[in-house]
């Protein structure tokens, strides 16, 4: 089984490209070490974040980026074993949403966040269907696949 948790928290500053950079190189390493996979989506100033592995190796590393002073309002959005993960290539796969959606499947994904922000009933059902409509947009747009 896998242990796979979601947060959402909100970026402090400005969030540049070498910021996204820096933060997915330390994932590409670190994750690596610990076979944590997962995806980190930016929208209107706020990361959402799947971290997906062993659950204890999750856990510590979510420890360490929960005190990271480049975001705060940490809010955990979905917690639970799965028997498979979504994102297994991926060390650390990055989205960014656009303010205003551009397609059909940008504005899914911001309306399954919207859903998975609103206390659902089933927050792991809804979850996975977000993760899932956003590995689909990173088919196309993705970067750091795991080696
Ligand atoms: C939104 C966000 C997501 C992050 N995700 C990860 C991650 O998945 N893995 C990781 O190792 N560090 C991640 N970091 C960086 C950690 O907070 C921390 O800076 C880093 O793990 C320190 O690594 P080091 O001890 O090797 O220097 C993230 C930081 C932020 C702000």
């Amino acid at each position: 089984m896998f242990y796979q948790l979601t947060y959402r928290s909100r970026a402090t500053q400005e969030i540049s490209t070498e910021d996204i950079i820096d933060i997915l190189r330390k994932s590409q390493s670190n994750n690596a070490d610990k076979e944590i996979t997962g995806c980190l989506v930016f929208n209107e100033g706020y990361f959402v974040q799947l971290l997906e592995g062993e659950k204890g190796d999750v856990q510590e590393r979510f420890n360490v980026i929960e005190v990271d002073k480049r975001h705060d309002t940490i809010d955990i959005l979905s917690e639970g074993e799965s028997l498979e993960r979504q994102f297994e290539d991926w060390t650390m796969a990055y989205l960014k949403l656009p303010d205003e959606a551009e397609n059909k499947l940008e504005n899914q994904v911001k309306s399954d966040l919207k859903a998975l922000k609103e206390a659902p009933e089933n927050p792991n059902f809804t979850s996975k269907v977000f993760w899932y409509n956003v590995h689909t947009l990173l088919d196309e747009k993705g970067f750091y696949r795991k080696e």
